[in-house]
């Protein structure tokens, strides 16, 4: 068997994290959670103060890129070393991050740092555009979707569970046309666009449990390999 490279793309919550995790550890693969790079970018942009300025002068956001460094150890993720997880999750950086990543400089800073992290293959990466553009040579191609409502119900339990007193939680419309503004805006952007690449195989999750999901997906790998 060979190591390949195994591309996930879809909608916002349609499943691809988990899935790709997961399916990633049951080939002893490694994930590359690329959504969590551009929510890194968006972060330090928000930290940063600049959010306002970049709306006027997109291309200020060099200064924010050179130098970033981010990183994967094991589920965490690493801005400038210091462990971001919880804060890349953030609804106020689910909001910008769209802005963010339809952005030249910073697709064209995250397509060089992802192409390295598959280079060994032997990966998982999920995100919008990992079958049309970063990847467009992988061997398992993989199109998540399902339906809005399902995906915000999903988001709200995971919310729930981080927030067991519930204060502050958006409620179930809101973040059904929260996640369905961040699709329009992914799927209509000039740059790498949310596609489905001719050759992705398209899953409708609406009504998959995980592990059947993973299943899928890890078989259809499997006879790749
Ligand atoms: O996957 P996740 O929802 O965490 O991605 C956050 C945002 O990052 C997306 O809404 C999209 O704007 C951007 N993204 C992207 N290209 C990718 C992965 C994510 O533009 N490959």
């Amino acid at each position: 068997t060979q190591k390949i490279i195994i591309a996930i793309d879809g909608p916002a919550a349609s499943g691809k994290s988990t899935t790709a995790r997961k399916v990633a550890g049951k080939l002893g693969y490694t994930y590359i959670d690329t959504g969590a790079m551009y929510r890194s970018v968006a972060l330090k942009v928000i930290e940063n103060g600049l959010l306002d300025t970049l709306k006027q002068a997109p291309e200020q956001v060099a200064g924010i890129l050179e130098g970033i460094s981010i990183a994967f150890d094991g589920d965490r993720v690493l801005l400038e070393g210091r462990d971001v997880s919880r804060e890349i999750r953030d609804n106020r950086v689910s909001r910008e991050v769209s802005f963010i990543s339809s952005l030249k400089p910073v697709r064209d800073s995250l397509l060089v740092m992802q192409q390295a992290l598959g280079r060994g293959r032997g990966v998982v990466m999920d995100g919008r555009d990992i079958g049309t553009v970063v990847f467009p040579e992988a061997e398992l191609k993989i199109f998540l979707v399902a339906d809005a409502r399902q995906r915000a119900m999903r988001r709200l339990l995971e919310l729930q569970a981080k927030s067991p007193d519930g204060t502050g939680l958006p409620d179930l419309e809101t973040l059904e046309r929260e996640i369905m503004e961040r699709d329009r805006a992914d799927a209509e952007r000039e740059l790498a666009p949310l596609r489905k690449h001719p050759d992705a195989v398209k899953i409708d999750t609406s009504r998959l449990s995980i592990d059947e999901q993973v299943e899928m997906v890890y078989g259809m790998a499997v006879e790749k390999e």
